[in-house]
């Protein structure tokens, strides 16, 4: 990148300030020329402005060269008409910035697999990654609403999925894939929905440029299924925005520490721009008390110079300072041992503690 990268910073609402500046502080340490702009976004947004995206926070996100988010939301705002809920925030900046791809990797870090809910020896060694399309089907799809029909309110969204939209996640896919073990899942329901049988299809077509990735289909139900019976079968996930919200987030409790998972939303792989958050919500019940874990917002800075910036090297110092703090025992009260038996190996530290020692590992690598 020949000038100065932007970076907008969207911090939000709950833990978001606490764990994204953390992640600042990571970036600085490896792009000196970048430039960080502030902007509110989500409930922030709406007490200051009444609207949970201005204009304004959309636009500098759309001038940067990528957006790093906290987290949205909190019991605050939930009162709130749908139209102006933090989570819209989040709808609009997908919508707004074209971004079609979510990235969610699910990775089970060496010494954290007993803070799953599932025996370690399932969990061990799990590295997925879960390709969600993120702007269309169900959550775009019209007719929508609440409509009054034979006298009677009716609820309507609609699944729709055009052949480009599924080429292009497909692609997308396809290409993480090749860079991974070379193991493609489409997840689908083609058994019952004509939308996601055209996906099927669309996804095979693709498939067919892609001779080195070995390509399965799979109905969303089984793969909820596979994904607590057996989850290191899968190498990369690809499927549907709400199929993909759902099975996301059970991947991320498979690994037990949904505090350590990042995420990118990309308008395609090497495409300019990109939205960075970790998968966890604004955790409203520990805002402000500094124990929130850092590391997903830390790991998600490094997903963005990987794919906005092309700072491969620098992504990789980040997840290696990462890895290294956690070999070393540290660790937030989310990722702590629950038995006394582990307890005596590991020390608790808040949220500026692990940013620090972050930062420390950093230099040392
Ligand atoms: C997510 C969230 C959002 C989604 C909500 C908050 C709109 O659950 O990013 O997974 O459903 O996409
Ligand atoms: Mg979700």
């Amino acid at each position: 990148m020949d000038k100065s990268p932007l970076i907008a910073v969207l911090a939000g609402d709950g833990i978001g300030p606490e764990v994204v500046r953390e992640a600042v502080a990571c970036l600085r340490e490896v792009i000196e020329d970048a430039e960080f702009v502030d902007a509110p976004v989500g409930g922030a947004s709406y007490d200051l402005h009444g609207t949970p995206l201005t204009e304004a926070t959309l636009d500098l996100a759309k001038r940067a060269d990528a957006v790093l988010l906290g987290a949205v939301g909190g019991p605050k705002w939930e009162p709130l008409d749908f139209s102006v809920r933090p989570e819209r925030a989040l709808l609009g900046l997908r919508e707004g910035l074209g971004l079609y791809a979510n990235l969610r990797p699910a990775v089970v870090y060496p010494g954290l697999a007993a803070a799953s809910s599932l025996r370690a020896e399932i969990v061990t060694g799990i590295d997925l990654l879960v390709v969600r399309e993120l702007t269309g089907g169900i959550y775009f799809g019209k007719p929508r609403g609440v409509v009054m029909e034979h006298g009677e309110r009716v609820g309507i969204n609609t699944e729709r999925y055009s052949e480009s939209e599924i080429r292009r996640i497909a692609v997308c896919a396809f290409e993480v894939a090749r860079k991974r073990r070379r193991k493609l899942t489409s997840v689908d329901k083609a058994n019952v929905l004509e939308a996601t049988e055209l996906w099927r299809e669309i996804v095979s077509t693709v498939g067919k440029a892609y001779p080195d990735v070995s390509l399965s289909h799979m109905y969303v139900d089984n793969c909820a299924m596979q994904l607590v019976r057996d989850p290191s079968q899968f190498d990369v996930i690809v499927t549907t925005n709400l199929f993909g919200d759902i099975l996301s987030d059970e991947a991320a409790m498979l690994t037990g520490s949904i505090g350590m998972l990042a995420s990118a939303s990309l308008a395609g792989l090497g495409a300019p721009g990109g939205l960075y958050e970790p998968v966890h919500g604004s955790a409203p019940d520990i805002a402000g008390q500094g124990k929130a874990n850092p590391l997903a917002t830390i790991l998600s800075a490094a997903m963005l110079l990987r794919y906005s910036l092309g700072r491969e090297d620098a992504a990789r110092r980040i997840e290696g300072a990462v890895a290294r703090v956690l070999d070393a025992g540290l660790r937030t009260p989310d990722i702590a041992p629950r038995d006394a038996t582990g307890a005596g190996r590991v020390t608790i530290v808040g949220t500026q503690e692990m940013g620090a020692r972050v930062r420390k590992a950093m230099k040392e690598l």
